[in-house]
């Protein structure tokens, strides 16, 4: 499958391996692609992965690794024979540090993971970028930046919102993959999100892979709310 193939990724924001894996027993017909996050892999540890993948599901695993490159290179070595499908990094840990996460995951026979960057996170806003960080560029500027620099240390791709998405195509070509959050159905609630999209505007502003948390996981019909958004993102242009 080519690595900017379609697919809708549930957010597992659960508390506990129980909690997860009653979730995913729902699913009797398919078998989504998840994304485990750092609260449930630091209280479940890397069982929760390996049971997750016994099940038949691929894996983003999204700790966001930032240290230094000999560290992350030692830590994605560990990741990778987990057999994780995506996994990421912070850009601002500089080129040094992707490259390192990048050759830390490539397996033996060559064979790699989809390793990915998050560039600027959307909790910070321009400000605390000026005030706090010190960067004086704007957001936009920034993203494309880290984006580019994501993109010379060899990695697949970037996690944005889906309204930077263009922005990433734009700066590092239409093969470089984008993994966006942020997506709510038409008609369902915001919830802490600050700007949403639909699954099906997310694929037309040029989104790869969408990850869908509460409107999977908080839905009375997990599965029903699952196939919605794989009818609107996946099969959308398959028609
Ligand atoms: O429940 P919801 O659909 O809002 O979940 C979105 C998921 O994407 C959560 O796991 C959240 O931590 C993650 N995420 C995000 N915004 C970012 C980066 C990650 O919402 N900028």
């Amino acid at each position: 499958m080519a690595i900017n193939a379609k697919d809708v990724i549930i957010a597992c924001d659960f508390a506990s391996a129980e909690d997860t894996l009653s979730f995913l027993d729902r699913f009797e017909d398919e078998k989504p692609f998840v994304k485990i996050g750092m609260e449930l892999y630091y209280a479940a540890g890397p069982e929760i992965v390996r049971e997750i993948k016994k099940r038949g599901h691929r894996i983003f695993l999204d700790l966001k690794l930032h240290d230094i490159p000999n560290t992350v290179k030692k830590t994605m070595k560990v990741l990778s024979a987990l057999d994780v499908d995506m996994t990421n990094v912070h850009a601002a840990g500089t080129v040094e540090m992707m490259r390192a996460a990048k050759e830390g995951l490539t397996r033996e026979d060559g064979s790699c993971p989809i390793l990915i960057a998050v560039t600027q996170l959307t909790s910070t806003s321009e400000e605390t970028m000026r005030e706090q960080l010190l960067i004086g560029a704007s957001i936009n500027e920034t993203i494309a930046h880290y984006a580019a620099n994501a993109r010379k240390a060899g990695l697949d791709g970037v996690v944005c919102s889906p309204l930077e998405a263009s922005l990433v195509k734009e700066a590092c070509g239409d093969d470089f993959v984008t993994v966006t959050p942020g997506i709510r159905f038409a008609d369902s609630k915001a919830d802490d999100q600050k700007r949403v999209t639909t699954p099906a505007m997310a694929r037309e502003i040029g989104s790869d892979y969408i990850v869908v948390g509460r409107p999977i996981t908080a839905s009375p019909d997990p599965v029903a709310a699952y196939r919605r958004c794989v009818a609107e993102f996946v099969k959308r242009t398959e028609a």
